[in-house]
């Protein structure tokens, strides 16, 4: 018989070359971390040149991958806005915490299939572990059980789906047509806008997302959410679930939780907190109570690759009706290495191939205990805390009244539009903000995500906020 081709060595090299680049590339790494923090937090890069350079990649003739990953680690210091730099006080992209780092390394290398407990028996029962775990730090009770998803949006549309299949046992075979009329869910006008395109994608329609008015300081107004449910049902639509957001996207507000909860309850309808950011409150003993009434949801979303500064790709959905799940993800197969409907995570959730995300999380939090994240999170906090103080000193207006660690501001007139300053400072590339809408009003927004910012970063922000033209 002939032999078998030797494996392709530009995809598989030997281990020892494997090693010699592994070794390189980890050193270029933190030097490369080093440069990113103190440089630009803004693209620098030609984006016309790139084009152009991207053209000579026709892929006929192979390169050397050390020159490819020297060339990826330059465009990258050059072509993204730089969620590492401490001076980036964005939208929720943290800076990443190494553990989630590492895990995502050891993941890569060992690529299990999330899919089902068959193949992968250690990683979906460490991810189930990181689920109870924090269930329980929500106090939605030892019953609780969930999965990790993609992102907020990923874990949201999951709860839409729970609160269909919850509303209407038809729903699994006859989609909407089980309902008696158009479905309709409800949610502040301050939520995030995904809402829209879940319910797009969920089949209900965009009309289906009721925007209920905020009560004048980015809260859900629950008599508005009443007068809404209500007037639905008069016109012959059928409500199936409140959402809550746990810190909006634009103030870090949170939405009066037990009102809601008791709206939900007295109207039959699924309770969903979309805790995307804020649910990282939870960790920090001084910051949970913040929450009061997470633990009546039915379901909650956390956004581990938020606060808890996990690499992209890490949300947790958590339930307390773990059989809606297995009710509305079932699926049958010969192929599958094991079906079991309560544990495998492709017959629980809308993914099927998955990925080991949970490692990130149980790695960041093992590594610092409850007390080391919650204090990560009491410092993002305690960095907005010192920029509010600074810039209330200097004639700023404060907008929102968050304990979380958001901060919208007005500027003083002789600063001008805020649209025009945050285009200032971003184009400085000495820090980052951005311009959000906030109860009518054009704010500046501040939001601290990276965990290594310093008081010399605070000062850098609000010097260059304070800048005249
Ligand atoms: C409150 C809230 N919910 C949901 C999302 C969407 O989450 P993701 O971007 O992880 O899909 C976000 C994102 O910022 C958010 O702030």
């Amino acid at each position: 018989m002939d032999p078998l081709p030797d494996p392709i060595a530009a995809l598989f090299p030997s281990a020892s070359e494997r090693g010699r680049v592994e070794d390189w590339l980890s050193g270029d790494l933190s030097r490369a971390l080093l440069r990113i923090q103190a440089g630009p937090v803004i693209p620098t890069i030609d984006m016309a040149a790139f084009r152009a350079e991207l053209r000579g990649y026709d892929f006929d003739a192979p390169r050397p991958l050390e020159d490819l990953l020297r060339w990826t680690i330059e465009r990258m210091e050059q072509g993204i806005v730089q969620m590492a730099n401490p001076r980036y006080f964005g939208l929720f992209n943290p800076g990443p915490n190494f553990p989630a780092q590492c895990a995502d390394r050891i993941a890569s290398l060992f690529n299990p299939q999330l899919a089902s407990s068959g193949s992968s028996p250690v990683p979906v029962e460490l991810e189930r572990h990181v689920i109870r775990a924090v269930a329980r730090r929500a106090s939605l009770g030892e019953e609780a059980t969930g999965h990790f998803a993609t992102g907020g949006s990923e874990s949201n549309y999951t709860a839409l789906i729970c609160a269909l299949t919850a509303a209407a046992p038809g729903f699994a075979g006859d989609g909407v047509r089980a309902f008696a009329g158009p479905v309709r869910f409800y949610t502040s006008r301050d939520c995030h806008i995904a809402w829209l395109k879940i319910a797009h994608q969920a089949g209900v329609g965009r009309n289906a997302l009721r925007l209920v008015d905020t009560d004048g300081g980015g809260r859900m107004d629950p008599r508005a959410l009443l007068r809404a449910i209500a007037e639905d049902r008069a016109n012959g639509a059928v409500p199936v679930m409140v959402v809550a957001t746990a810190g909006t996207t634009g103030a870090g507000m949170i939405d009066p939780l037990h009102a809601c909860a008791d709206i939900a309850r007295q109207e039959h309808l699924w309770y969903h907190i979309d805790a995307a950011w804020g649910g990282a409150a939870l960790a920090s003993n001084k910051l949970r109570p913040l929450l009061a009434g997470i633990e009546r949801a039915d379901s909650i979303t956390i956004d581990a690759h938020k606060w808890w500064a996990t690499t992209m790709g890490c949300a947790l959905f958590i339930t307390r009706h773990g059989h809606l799940l297995s009710e509305a993800f079932h699926a049958s197969t010969s192929f599958m290495p094991s079906s079991v409907s309560a544990v495998d995570p492709y017959l629980n959730s809308a993914q099927w191939s998955r990925r080991f995300m949970g490692l990130r999380l149980f790695l960041a939090l093992a590594c610092a205990g409850w007390q080391g994240l919650g204090a990560h999170v009491e410092r993002g906090v305690e960095v907005v805390e010192q920029i509010k103080e600074r810039l209330v000193r200097l004639g700023w207006t404060v907008a929102n009244d968050s304990s979380l660690a958001v901060l919208d501001v007005l500027p003083p007139a002789e600063l001008g539009d805020v649209r025009a300053l945050v285009r200032r400072v971003v184009a400085s590339g000495r820090a980052w903000v951005a311009p959000t809408l906030f109860e009518g009003r054009d704010v500046v927004r501040i939001c601290a995500t990276n965990g290594q910012t310093g008081i010399g970063d605070v000062d850098a922000l609000v010097s260059v906020l304070n800048e005249r033209v």
